[in-house]
C-alpha cells in the first residue's frame, strides 16, 4: 500500500512545475532552528538555509509572532507605493539606518531577480545610458534581465537557450584590475556581487572593490552591489559592503531580507531613486512588492539579528567550521566569507558521492551553480557551536568514507 508520503511525492512530480529531472524529493514536515524534519521524523541539519534565507533560524518565534500579528491586522490593501503601511515604513527606516549614506531610499519588491531588474532600470533611467556590465561567473536571477547579466562563459549554458536577451550587456572578469578600463562613459551601470556566491564563494582581492568604485565614479557609471546572498549578516557584517568599506550607488537585497518570507528591494539615494517618479510616472510598479506581512517578517528578523548580536558571532562560527574541516586530506581548500563556505573537493565525482552520503546521514548541503566540485555550508546564523560540532562530525564521517 502506498504511504501518504508516496502519494504526496507522486503528486509533486505530476503537478508541481519541475526545475530538473532529479529533484531531491525529501518531504518536509516541520523545521525549527537549524533543523528540519521529514514526516518519518528524520532530522536534517540545514546547511543551505534555502539558499541563504533562514539567517535567523527556522520558525524563529519573533518572526512567527510578527507574521501572525500583521496577518491579523491587514495583509494586501493596495499596489506598492500608494498607501502608508507601518511595516514597510518601519523596515525601510531601519534598513536606511543600517546602510551607509546616501543609501536611504528603499524600493520594495518580491524577490532577488526583481530587485536586480529594478536596479538595472533605475540605472538606465538615471544615467540615460544603455550599456550594462556584469562580472563573469555572476548569478543575479532567472528573469530575462537578470539572466542577461549572467557572466560569460559559464552563464552561456543557460542564456543561449533563451536568446535574444537584453542588448548592450557585457561581462568583465571579477578581480581583474586591468579590465576595469572597459567601463566607460557609455556605461550605465556595473552590477557586482561583492562576494561571488554561485561561483563557489570567491572573495574580492585587496583593493579590487575600491578600484571598481573609483572607475565607476570616474566615468559616471552607477555601481550596483548585489547583496542578495551576502546581506543580512551572512558575510560577518550586516552588509558585505561594510566589510570592504565600499559604498555602491544602488544595492539589491532579497533572500534573508524577508526573514523567510518573499521580499526583495533595491536601495539607493533619494536623488537617484526619485528619477523613477516621472518621465514616465509609474515606470516601475508592482502589486505585491513590500507586502505588509513580508515586511513585518523582515523587520522582526533584522531586529532579532541586532538585539541578539548574531552578526557579531558569524565570523567566529565560520572560522570554527573552517578550522574543523580544512585539515582533512579530502579537502583541497575552503573559500569563505563569514558563514558562507565552499568546501573544495577538487572533483565533481567526489562531490556527487558525498551529497548522497549527506542526505543519508542527515545533512542538507548543495553545490554551487558554477562550481560542482565544492559543497556549500551556509547554515542559519543562529547555529550554536554544539550544532556546528554535530554537523562537522557527520561531514567528517562522510569525508572519511569517500
Ligand atoms: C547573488 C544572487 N542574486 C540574485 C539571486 C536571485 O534571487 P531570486 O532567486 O530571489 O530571484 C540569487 C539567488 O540565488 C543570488 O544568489
Amino acid at each position: 500500500m502506498k504511504s501518504q508520503n508516496d502519494i504526496l511525492r507522486r503528486q509533486f512530480l505530476s503537478h508541481v512545475g519541475q526545475t530538473s529531472p532529479a529533484p531531491q524529493l525529501i518531504t518536509v514536515d516541520r523545521a525549527e532552528g537549524v533543523f528540519f524534519y521529514t514526516p518519518e521524523a528524520k532530522r536534517y541539519y540545514d546547511l543551505i538555509s534555502g539558499v541563504s534565507v533562514s539567517n535567523v533560524g527556522h520558525a524563529n518565534p519573533a518572526v512567527v509572532e510578527a507574521v501572525c500579528r500583521q496577518a491579523r491586522d491587514y495583509m494586501h490593501i493596495m499596489v506598492y507605493g500608494e498607501m502608508v503601511e507601518r511595516p514597510q515604513v518601519e523596515y525601510a527606516t531601519l534598513i536606511a539606518s543600517l546602510l551607509p549614506d546616501p543609501l536611504n531610499s528603499v524600493y520594495f519588491l518580491n524577490s532577488g531577480a526583481e530587485a536586480v531588474e529594478g536596479a538595472l532600470k533605475l540605472a538606465k533611467r538615471y544615467t540615460g545610458r544603455t550599456e550594462m556590465i556584469s562580472m563573469r561567473r555572476a548569478y543575479h536571477g532567472s528573469t530575462h534581465g537578470a539572466m542577461s547579466m549572467m557572466g560569460f562563459p559559464e552563464g552561456e549554458e543557460w542564456k543561449s537557450a533563451f536568446r535574444p536577451l537584453l542588448p548592450d550587456c557585457k561581462a568583465i572578469d571579477y578581480n581583474q584590475f586591468e579590465q576595469l578600463q572597459q567601463i566607460t562613459e557609455r556605461t550605465a551601470c556595473v552590477l557586482c556581487e561583492p562576494v561571488q556566491g554561485e561561483a563557489g564563494v570567491r572573495t574580492p582581492v585587496e583593493g579590487y572593490l575600491q578600484a571598481l568604485r573609483e572607475r565607476c565614479s570616474e566615468v559616471g557609471a552607477l555601481l550596483i552591489f548585489d547583496e542578495i546572498q551576502t546581506g543580512m549578516g551572512r558575510s560577518g557584517e550586516m552588509f558585505a559592503m561594510k566589510k570592504y568599506g565600499v559604498t555602491p550607488d544602488i544595492v539589491c537585497l532579497a533572500k534573508a531580507f524577508g526573514g523567510g518570507m518573499p521580499l526583495g528591494a533595491f536601495v539607493s539615494s533619494n536623488e537617484i531613486m526619485n528619477s523613477l517618479q516621472s518621465n514616465p510616472v509609474l515606470g516601475h510598479i508592482t502589486t505585491f512588492g513590500g507586502h505588509p506581512v513580508c515586511c513585518a517578517a523582515g523587520l522582526a528578523a533584522a531586529k532579532y539579528l541586532i538585539d541578539n548580536n548574531i552578526v557579531e558571532s558569524v565570523e567566529k562560527k565560520g572560522a570554527l567550521y573552517q578550522r574543523l574541516l580544512e585539515s582533512h586530506p579530502q579537502v583541497v581548500e575552503i573559500r569563505r566569507s563569514g558563514l558562507l563556505l565552499a568546501v573544495e573537493l577538487g572533483s565533481s565525482e567526489k562531490l556527487y558521492k558525498i551529497m548522497d552520503m549527506f542526505i543519508e546521514r542527515g545533512i542538507l548541503s548543495d553545490w554551487f551553480l558554477y562550481c560542482d566540485t565544492a559543497f556549500r555550508i551556509s547554515p542559519p546564523l543562529t547555529i550554536t557551536e554544539e550544532e556546528i560540532a554535530g554537523s562537522v562530525d557527520i561531514i567528517l564521517e562522510c569525508l572519511n568514507s569517500l
